[in-house]
């Protein structure tokens, strides 16, 4: 689905237009902006039915020969309160679903509307109103059904519509509308991304697939890209990262993909480094069978860092922005006559050695050695990884939330703001010292595994023991907005989410962030 702009007194014309409106009291006259824009709407009785509840909706037919739209529909937000824009986003991709049923091929919105919205204090000006109803239009759309055979598709599954567009009259909107549009298709876009490789099987993503899926990024935009396979791996010293991926036929990957506008080559960079297992079993700590198959997106962490990198590519300040690299610790986890035995030792690229008493804590063994790797490579201004790294921290946060690990206060204020404005549900939680010690192992530097209890937390302490003094770090475990199994209008369930992806390309421009050495 295209997104564009449409000058009605020129004669631009849709099949639907969106009008999305707040919840009036039943005494109140209707909202006067329908009959503002639409002049017969003022006399439709319908318009005086609706109230602008959250999720009602209302289709009006304009009457023949009517502009310029042939059909309006009164989507409400229900209160003015601060889940306007998260109602906003629900009910712009709940109506591209509805137009598409409805095979509607041409769907807009006038930008009156998003004035209107932004001018009633709902929060944002109207740019990030435009930017966040070109995402959620194109993510209301999006299916997850990645693997029908030929000629197997459903026959009666509509087809998208063809275009969505920004609805304006006489004078041109202003460029930072337009430029508004853009950075929300490139969002969704990078989000796309991040959720198919994510739904993607395990069979049908290796390591290897995973890293060249990164090449594809970078070629397709002009970022640098490097891929180490299992050799380069074990020949760097990144012991942790094989022990993962030895178990499994399809041996793993390490890739970085790196974002250099010119002259921005000095730099300090923002790293964000992605858990990328492509299916974790748990190895010879074998998982149960229940829910293993969503293991296929343990990769989601890597994924999304591939979609922050499509992000940028489409972004148009994307020369402004700062110098990111991204770093992709690819395994797949498996049992085998190869694997990593409970009980081993290794040694990781940092030179410290891990007994891992339980194969399935690998991501935090993968992301150990990416950790290294990012301080040993460069002098990150910032370091931020993601990862599907614990049960433990669904069960403290629930399906929706991601844990956040730091100790940098500024950092945390940045990633809070930056989860806020992203619709994204994010908590600090601690590193206490108290349980690093929980780590020790009697015949290694540390235990891959603490206890049980507090299990996210002991997963963070021991990333932490790979954070060298003046890194300035975060850790965000999604495990839970990793995957959904509830369907919600901005997302098709069961299935991956692109969790992460907008929080990243938020904090890239929070101010004063990553500094520019001239
Ligand atoms: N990939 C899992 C964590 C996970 C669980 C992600 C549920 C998404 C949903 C991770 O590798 C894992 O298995 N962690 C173990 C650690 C334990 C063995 C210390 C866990 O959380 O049980
Ligand atoms: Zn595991
Ligand atoms: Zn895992």
């Amino acid at each position: 689905m295209e997104i564009d702009f449409r000058n009605i007194a020129a004669g631009g014309a849709v099949a639907c237009a969106l009008l999305p409106l707040h919840e009036r009291a039943a005494a109140a006259a209707p909202d006067p902006l329908p009959a503002r824009l639409f002049p017969w709407a003022a006399e439709h009785p319908g318009l005086r039915d609706f109230r602008g509840k959250e999720d009602e909706r209302l289709l009006l037919y304009a009457p023949a020969g009517a502009s310029p739209a042939e059909r309006i529909a009164l989507l409400g937000l229900g209160k003015r309160d601060r889940n306007s824009l998260k109602n906003l986003r629900n009910a712009v991709a709940g109506a591209l679903k509805f137009c598409r049923e409805r095979a509607f091929a041409s769907v807009g919105l006038p930008t009156a509307a998003l004035n209107a919205l932004a001018e009633a204090g709902l929060g944002a000006d109207t740019a990030t109103l435009v930017r966040e109803t070109a995402l959620s239009a194109l993510l209301g759309l999006y299916r997850g059904d990645l693997c029908r055979g030929k000629g197997n598709e459903d026959e009666e599954r509509p087809a998208d519509p063809l275009s969505f567009s920004f609805l304006f009259s006489g004078v041109d909107v202003p460029a930072a509308l337009r430029e508004a549009a853009r950075f929300g298709a490139g969002e969704a876009k990078g989000v796309v991304l991040t959720r198919d490789l994510a739904n993607t099987p395990g069979n049908r993503m290796s390591p290897a697939l995973l890293a060249d899926e990164a090449r594809k990024v970078a070629e397709t935009y002009g970022f640098s890209c490097t891929v180490f396979d299992d050799e380069q791996i074990v020949s760097m010293g990144m012991g942790a990262l094989y022990a993962v991926g030895r178990g499994s036929r399809n041996g793993p990957r390490f890739a970085v993909i790196e974002h250099c506008p010119a002259g921005r080559e000095k730099d300090r960079p923002l790293i964000a480094a992605g858990k990328g297992i492509t299916f974790d079993s748990g190895g010879i700590s074998l998982k149960p069978s229940a829910s293993m198959h969503e293991m296929k997106s343990d990769m989601a962490g890597a994924a999304a860092v591939l979609g922050l990198f499509t992000a940028i590519g489409e972004a148009p300040d994307r020369d402004a922005l700062p110098r990111v690299v991204g770093l992709i610790a690819a395994a797949e986890n498996m049992p085998g006559g190869g694997a990593t035995r409970p009980g081993d030792v290794i040694t990781a690229l940092n030179g410290n050695t891990v007994e891992i008493q339980n194969t399935d804590a690998e991501g935090r063994l993968a992301l150990c050695d990416a950790l290294a790797y990012a301080q040993k490579s460069y002098t990150p201004a910032l370091l931020i990884d993601l990862a599907t790294l614990t049960g433990a921290c669904v069960i403290a946060l629930g399906d929706y939330g991601s844990g956040l690990f730091t100790e940098d206060d500024s950092l945390r204020a940045a990633i809070l703001t930056a989860a806020e404005q992203a619709g994204d549900l994010v908590w600090p939680m601690p590193l206490w010292d108290d349980y690093d010690k929980n780590l020790k192992s009697e015949i290694a530097d540390m235990s891959n595994i603490g206890p049980r209890e507090g299990g996210a937390v002991h997963a963070a302490l021991f990333l932490r023991r790979f954070i060298e003094k003046g890194t300035r770090w975060a850790h965000l475990d999604i495990a839970g907005p990793g995957w959904v199994s509830k369907a919600s209008p901005l997302l098709p369930a069961p299935g991956a989410t692109g969790a992460g992806v907008r929080l990243l390309c938020r904090l890239l421009r929070h101010p004063g962030l990553c500094e520019h050495t001239p």
